[in-house]
């Protein structure tokens, strides 16, 4: 059986101003924001509600000691819709606080709390990337266990989804960099998923197209070529959610998550890093499956030959961050059976979305393959 769905309603603004004007959002709402979005843009239009700026809590992407601070803050103020308006960072913490049990969060994770959504959530992704706002799942990096884990319940959808491109307008560069290349693999990881349909399948070619015209138009004009576009890289991202949040993401991810735990590495970036690694070696064990219509159809958009796309999506790619290996990354050789490890032993839920079955030995060899 194969299943779709798009759970939260999707509501596309113009500008914040709209935004506050059908929400307003008042006492009683709980709004996640960083401190540069707030000031930039809502300093003047949320009066009494509780403010949340996350990054008091820790830098870099979502952890478990994050969530606990932040609960330790809001656990006994009233609040009946949580609002996050920020990446993926942001969304991810945000989901968990519309449920009624979060702390210890550690525990959440392992299934040992109850998962029951009690507050109305509203989410406004300002990157064009994670695809969090369409998605069930909330990852985090829980320290105890040294790597990222997912916790994927229909009871995270958001209730409802506001993509405002103007909220990406003063989106830096590396950040649009990682963010869109993450929705870029989404949209691939989902198409050669076994869980893909013909409906995902549509979302995941749509992004795919989107955002690797983006680039070729970065690769032509420069930096700046990305302003006009972002409207449609966000779009782009919100597609490419809408095809993993219902047909998977794989062992790109699954393989990112030691390498970004380990070394901080972005997860837009970490993914690049696995990216072409594991899709040759995919191509290697199969290559007549929906893994040969995507070479072909992305071999169109990039004007390659289907065998040349790998190597072509690299050139593209490298406008925006380079390519490094992972000893670049500073990762010890010995190391690598350590990845292998938590990939085999804690990455199930998406190394059962392979395109091909992958076992210990090929993990650990395309680990090495991106060694040096
Ligand atoms: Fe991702």
């Amino acid at each position: 059986m194969k299943q779709f769905c798009i759970r939260p309603t999707i509501k596309q603004l113009d500008t914040v101003r709209e935004f506050c004007d059908t929400y307003e959002i008042k006492e009683g709402d709980l709004v996640f924001v960083s401190n540069s979005t707030y000031e930039r843009y809502f300093k003047d239009k949320i009066n009494g509600a509780i403010v949340v700026n996350y990054r008091k809590y820790g830098s870099g992407e979502p952890t478990d000691l994050m969530v606990e601070g932040i609960y330790e803050e809001v656990k006994d103020m009233d609040y009946h819709r949580v609002f996050a308006i920020g990446g993926g960072t942001i969304l991810d913490v945000a989901k968990l606080f519309a449920l009624k049990n979060i702390s210890p969060v550690v525990d959440l994770y392992d299934g040992k709390l109850e998962v029951k959504k009690e507050k109305e959530l509203i989410l406004i992704p300002t990157t064009c990337g994670t695809g969090s706002e369409v998605t069930n799942i909330s990852i985090l990096e829980l320290t105890t266990k040294n790597t990222k884990m997912g916790l994927a319940v229909d009871k995270l959808y958001a209730d409802e989804a506001v993509l405002i491109p103007e909220l990406l307008e003063s989106l830096p560069f590396r950040f649009f960099a990682t963010s869109s290349i993450d929705a870029l693999i989404h949209s691939i990881e989902s198409y050669t998923s076994p869980k893909a349909s013909p409906f995902t399948q549509i979302f995941s070619l749509k992004a795919m197209k989107m955002i690797l015209e983006t680039y070729k138009a970065i690769a032509k004009d420069g930096e700046e070529a990305r302003k006009p576009l972002i409207g449609q890289v966000l779009l782009a991202s919100t597609y490419a959610g809408i095809a993993f949040g219902n047909a998977g993401c794989a062992a790109v991810h699954a393989m990112s998550y030691p390498l970004g735990a380990a070394y901080h590495v972005p997860h837009g970036e970490a993914n690049y890093a696995m990216f072409t690694g594991v899709y040759k070696k995919y191509q290697e064990i199969d290559p007549d499956g929906s893994i040969k219509e995507l070479n072909e159809y992305l071999a169109e958009i990039l004007g390659c030959k289907p065998e040349e796309v790998y190597e072509e999506i690299e050139v593209l790619l490298n406008h925006l961050i380079p390519k490094k290996s992972l000893k670049e990354y500073g990762v010890k050789e010995e190391e690598l059976e350590e990845f292998t490890e938590v990939v085999m032993t804690k990455q199930g839920r998406l190394m059962a979305n392979n395109y091909v079955e992958l076992d210990r030995n090929t993990v650990y060899g395309i680990y090495k393959q991106l060694y040096e």
